[in-house]
């Protein structure tokens, strides 16, 4: 089973090693398969829009055209998360009376700086596309480094944030129902002494209207983390084989296996440089078959020998220098594999891919580690 078969693909890795390009890629290539795929990039890749033939991502999910790239079945529909459009959405799906919530200084704070909220926005989305049954896969580009991570961690700290003392402290058990302002006086006059009155009676409403919608978001925060942690979920750890990024892509995996979780597959990306027929570059002739190419070739004594043994040399130096930037990439990527983690490679495009065909062609050319 490939990853492409699974129903959630996550993917992570350093910044700029190609995972938005990979999680496209990955995406292009299981529609090719027949499948219904949804993917999903969390950072602002302008050129993603591009490369899916879109004029713009937007927030909600759009059809991705792959006419002439992709036969029969399978489609693509792709989004980009915009934090702050997302979780209005999800206030307006899920309070009784949203604009209060909406309209709330704190809420606006909240759900636009307040650190991580974009996780629990992305884990938010997450819930709704995995529970979506027009869909066969989803395919999640992470940001680069911490953030994948706290992406992971964000149900685990939505419930505990939920469940924080601070919050308990302020309106007590079972606040539901009941008057926030009414059950803190004392706490809103400690707030007071630090906030401006109108602030502080802005918080409580907020946390009254939010309050009531917190089972909600703590059960959807297990379902995703549930989801996260299921056989059918398969983290794919993108890197390049340069050794800034494997100490970076190490640190990820290590923040894996941390949470009890494993890269279903590495993949190295921008691994090889290749030669005409798509292969990496090798190393060059040696002095020997080099004569022999000349005696093949055989140009006029002379001058016309001395320039084609010339040219020969040069040739052979050049791609002596390329079959070494290999040759060190794969000592570095063999050391960086590990026994039970799949591990594919994609070349070095002489072009950046930049449409549906260019990305399910570089899918395409994976190749497994020798
Ligand atoms: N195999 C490849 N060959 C050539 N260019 C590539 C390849 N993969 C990706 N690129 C190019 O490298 C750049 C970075 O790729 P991409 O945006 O996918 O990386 P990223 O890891 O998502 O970056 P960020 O961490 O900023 O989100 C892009 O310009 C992309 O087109
Ligand atoms: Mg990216």
């Amino acid at each position: 089973m490939t990853v492409l078969d699974r129903r959630l693909i996550v993917a992570v890795g350093p910044g700029g090693v190609g995972k938005t390009s990979t999680s496209a890629a990955m995406a292009v290539a299981a529609a090719a398969r027949g499948r219904r795929v949804a993917l999903l990039t969390i950072d602002p890749a302008r050129r993603l829009a591009d490369a899916l033939g879109l004029d713009q991502l937007e927030d909600g999910m759009r059809p991705v055209p792959l006419d002439g790239v992709v036969e029969g079945e399978g489609r693509l529909h792709a989004a980009m998360l915009d934090t702050k459009r997302s979780f209005d959405n999800l206030i307006a799906r899920l309070a009784d009376d949203p604009a209060p919530i909406l309209e709330n200084r704190v809420y606006q704070a909240f759900s636009r700086t307040l650190a991580r909220s974009h996780a629990y926005v992305a884990m938010e989305r997450l819930y709704d596309l995995i529970h979506d049954d027009t869909y066969d896969l989803v395919v999640l580009d992470t940001p680069p480094l911490r953030s994948a991570l706290d992406i992971l961690d964000a149900p685990a700290r939505l419930r505990a944030f939920l469940d924080e003392t601070i919050i308990a402290a302020f309106f007590g058990p079972g606040l539901v129902g009941r008057s926030a302002r009414g059950t803190s006086a004392i706490a809103g006059r400690l707030l007071s002494l630090v906030a401006g009155r109108k602030l502080v009676a802005e918080m409580l409403a907020f946390f009254e209207a939010f309050m009531p919608l917190r089972e909600g978001f703590a059960a959807r925060a297990s379902a995703t983390g549930h989801a996260l942690q299921s056989a059918s979920t398969a983290f794919v750890l993108v890197t390049a084989p340069e050794s800034a990024h494997l100490g970076d892509a190490a640190y990820l995996r290590e923040g894996l296996y941390a949470r009890e979780l494993k890269p279903a597959l590495v993949v190295f990306n921008r691994a090889f440089l290749s030669d005409a027929h798509g292969e990496p570059v090798t190393p060059a002739l040696g002095p020997s078959e080099r004569m022999e190419m000349l005696d093949e070739l055989d140009p006029s004594p002379g001058p016309e020998r001395f320039a084609l043994r010339r040219t020969l040399d040069a040739i052979a130096a050049v791609r002596d220098e390329l079959a070494t930037t290999n040759a060190r990439a794969l000592d570095a990527m063999q050391s960086f594999s590990r026994e039970g983690e799949a591990a594919v490679q994609l070349p070095y495009l002489d072009e950046e891919p930049l449409s549906p065909a260019a990305l399910l062609d570089l899918w395409n050319r994976a190749r497994p580690l020798p």
